[in-house]
């Protein structure tokens, strides 16, 4: 039977507290010859610490939680890896919650995440916006990091990058080559981040006077399948000469209807995504888009939290990345 804290405590003749300070490497107010022992006796009688057993009584886990929103898009992946990185350079451990964009799994995370005593959670929120569960942490003061989607409203330490500039660039290039019927394909509009990018695509066509027509605007979902839903409709609007797609995985679906009606990009229809997802430089022809530095977004934001932990950073820290646009063959200067 696996030796307890409590028989090793009655063996040294010492409290528990004092053999649970000793295993976690806490020697304060224990004598030299008294630490000499306990350790002596663990090291005998073979005890193995109980991790969760450790946390209780440190309150220390050295584990924390990833909640993204959805796995298989290569862009959270990619923030999970940075993040795990990280944690794991700082000997912590990372439980990785995918919440596939659901408010409900979301929440059964985060109660799952409590009952193992995590030490932080690095949170990227689903397109349906602001979680009470997320509120009632920051009001207890649990050590949070949000990644990528900013709640509106409360201040949290976080990793965000720039969408609305995003956005502006990307459009701000078609235009500059020439294009003035250009669509918008958006994320989800209860996403703080697909307004963001819808924004700027506005401010760009304001700031050339090109007018903005709603109906060149469809709501997609983040999804290939919403990318491709949207083209449909879109494709029944005349002259329309390029789209910009607010994340890769859309514009992928918008390649497949274009391409499903013997239509050529970009010299038909001009393509430009969100993302820069690995597929982005593979497929045909390779997608001009807005690179977001995800994984460095994900070991950005487990640095903070961990700094946050180890008490290195008590303020509250919101770092905002400005993403490139990375230009390859999807885009091309509108025919006359
Ligand atoms: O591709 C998924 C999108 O949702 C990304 O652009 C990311 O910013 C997230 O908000």
């Amino acid at each position: 039977m696996a030796i307890t804290i409590k028989d090793l405590a009655k063996a040294a003749g010492v409290s528990v507290t004092t053999i649970s300070r000793v295993v976690n490497g806490n020697y304060s107010g224990v004598s030299e010859e008294t630490k000499n022992r306990i350790l002596v006796l663990v090291n005998n009688m073979g005890y193995k610490p109980n991790a969760i057993a450790r946390g209780l009584v440190t309150r220390r886990t050295k584990t924390i939680g990833l909640i993204i929103p959805d796995v298989s898009n290569e862009f959270f992946s990619s923030i999970a890896r940075g993040a795990e990185d990280e944690a794991n350079g700082r000997e912590y451990n990372v439980f990785l919650c995918n919440t596939d964009e659901d408010v409900f799994k979301e929440k059964q995370y985060l109660a799952a995440l409590n009952e193992k005593c995590v030490d932080g959670i690095l949170y990227a929120g689903t397109v349906k916006g602001k979680s009470n569960e997320i509120l009632n942490l920051k009001e207890k003061q649990f050590p949070l990091v949000i990644i990528d989607r900013q709640i509106e409203d409360i201040e949290i330490s976080g990793v965000f990058i720039d969408n609305i500039e995003g956005a502006y660039k990307a459009t701000n290039y078609l235009i500059k080559l020439g294009h003035s019927n250009i669509a918008c394909i958006t994320g989800p509009l209860s996403d703080r981040n697909a307004c963001d990018r819808l924004e700027g695509y506005k401010k760009a066509l304001k700031d050339n006077s090109i007018a903005y027509d709603s109906l060149k605007v469809m709501e997609g979902n983040f999804k290939v399948d919403g990318g491709m839903n949207a083209m449909k409709e879109l494709l029944r609007i005349e002259k329309i000469s390029a789209v910009f797609a607010s994340n890769d995985l859309m514009a992928y679906g918008a390649y497949k209807i274009i391409k499903s009606r013997k239509m050529h990009i970009p010299t038909e229809i001009s393509i430009i995504g969100f993302d820069d997802n690995a597929l982005s430089d593979i497929i045909e022809p390779e997608l001009t888009t807005i690179r977001q530095p995800a994984y460095e977004m994900g070991k950005l934001s487990a640095r903070m939290l961990i700094d946050i932990l180890e008490k290195k950073s008590s303020h509250k820290v919101i770092t905002r990345l400005i993403p490139e646009l990375v230009i390859r063959n999807s885009v091309s200067e509108k025919k006359l």
